[in-house]
């Protein structure tokens, strides 16, 4: 690729790019990130693409998930603990339900740059630039904490560094171990409703694997362990390109970050720079797909980014809401099959159904995240095409975010532990509800 440098992206228009005092401290933090070591390697993120082709030929199955934002002040032993256990949780549920192995993929270790509708906001009469993540500004409404600084994206390369040196730690010894399913369990599942069905399940599965290791003569700790890939939307370009690395015995560029970057909604478009970026890596790429996505803005997507067929290369994360999918899905795979190219396709069924309550808080209706889920499977099959994932906005702690779920939270229960700095997230029991109703559809799939 002669026409692609990790810089090439400055030669297009950049949308939702924070406005920096000076340029030169930006170039000066870009420059420092280059020389640490990178936090994946390119052997983890081949092995990811592998999986991910193996997920689109419909051998293995997709599961996305964690929090909208990260934040650096719950860069903590629980928040990362707890969030480890509902993905674990979540993939054994879906394992068990798809009788596929499931990549583990969370939205982790760099998810802290977003994208905003507006560049400002306004309080009374104060109006400050929009709060765009820590990798950026800081929350707090105030002039000092608002304006970018460029010393966030080495603060946020650290608290990456930190939260994957910690999920390492704990899937590469014991906390994984599926014998040991209780180290799983969250302090609150003993009141969940949904604690019967998935303790249910957790036996019938510690079951089934002391038998086959009878079977087969294995014995405990002889198992593989558990796998971990990280993702994040790659929004913040000087970041991204801080981390764009070539490596030995392999041609090209990775994004040494994360193994997994995606592109948002509001960032692809195919002559802006993050199209111009995500070409020129070779990582395994997603792209988030939304109503403004028509086919003809698709296949000139899948043209750049993947120009030949190259299973695991590309993913395509829809989210429309439940009452638009129906209309605007069935096109879109209808231009991605006649490209003739392999591409995984995942279900998002939280971006495309928020809504702001009477009060002003921004929420998401569980019956709305289940029914277009529901429906992406059932469209899927009817096009001829397959779901192969999910991506999930979630949180393994005990918050009043979205509405409904097994416990009916109502509009009332919202004030209760709404922590959320941007989106709703589901929190552990309406994410376990989500994989056992997902689990349910795909085991009647067969
Ligand atoms: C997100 O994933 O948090 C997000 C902003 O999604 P989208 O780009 O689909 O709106
Ligand atoms: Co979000």
């Amino acid at each position: 690729m002669h026409d692609w440098s990790p810089s090439s992206w400055k030669t297009k228009p950049a949308a939702q790019q924070p406005v920096y005092e000076h340029e030169s401290d930006v170039a000066r933090v870009v420059q420092e990130i280059s020389k640490l070591p990178p936090l994946v390697t390119s052997w983890e993120v081949h092995a990811l693409k592998t999986q991910l082709a193996e997920a689109a030929r419909g051998q293995r199955f997709l599961m996305q998930g964690g929090d909208c934002a990260e934040s650096f002040d719950r860069c903590d032993s629980a928040t990362i603990a707890n969030k480890l256990k509902i993905l674990l949780q979540m993939s054994l549920v879906l394992t068990y339900g798809s009788q596929r192995q499931v990549i583990r993929v969370g939205r982790f270790a760099g998810q802290y740059a977003k994208p905003r509708s507006a560049n400002f906001e306004t309080r009374d009469d104060v109006t400050l630039p929009s709060y765009r993540g820590d990798l950026i500004n800081r929350p707090e409404f105030t002039e000092a904490a608002r304006v970018p600084d460029p010393e966030l994206m080495l603060r946020g390369y650290e608290r990456a560094s930190l939260t994957l040196n910690f999920i390492r730690a704990l899937v590469s010894r014991g906390f994984v171990d599926p014998h040991r399913l209780e180290y799983w369990d969250l302090d609150w599942v003993g009141d969940s409703p949904m604690a019967d069905e998935y303790r249910r399940l957790a036996r019938t599965v510690g079951e089934s694997l002391r038998f086959m290791e009878n079977i087969v003569g294995v014995h405990p700790g002889e198992l593989p362990w558990i796998e971990f890939f990280t993702s994040h939307e790659g929004l913040h370009l000087p970041y991204e390109q801080a981390q764009t690395r070539q490596v030995p015995h392999r041609e090209g560029w990775y994004n040494l970050s994360t193994h997994f970057p995606w592109i948002g909604m509001r960032t692809a478009d195919p002559d802006g720079a993050h199209v111009e970026y995500f070409r020129g890596i070779r990582n395994p790429i997603a792209v988030k797909v939304g109503p403004v996505v028509t086919p003809a803005m698709l296949r000139r997507l899948i043209d750049i980014l993947l120009p030949e067929d190259d299973p695991g290369r590309l993913t395509l994360i829809h989210r429309f809401g439940s009452a638009c999918i129906g209309r605007y899905l069935p096109p879109l795979i209808e231009a991605a099959q006649a490209s003739g190219k392999t591409i995984l396709w995942c279900c998002d069924p939280m971006h495309g159904n928020t809504e702001t309550t009477v009060d002003g808080i921004k929420t998401r209706h569980f019956e709305n995240i289940l029914s277009e889920l529901d429906q992406a499977f059932d469209i899927h099959e009817r096009c001829g095409n397959r779901l192969g994932g999910i991506h999930i906005e979630l949180t393994g702690e005990d918050v009043t975010e979205c509405i409904g779920g097994a416990r009916g939270l109502s509009v009332t229960d919202l004030n209760r532990a709404y922590e959320t700095q941007l989106d709703p997230r589901l929190n552990y029991e309406q994410a376990l509800e989500i994989a056992l109703f997902t689990a349910r559809k795909m085991s009647k799939r067969g």
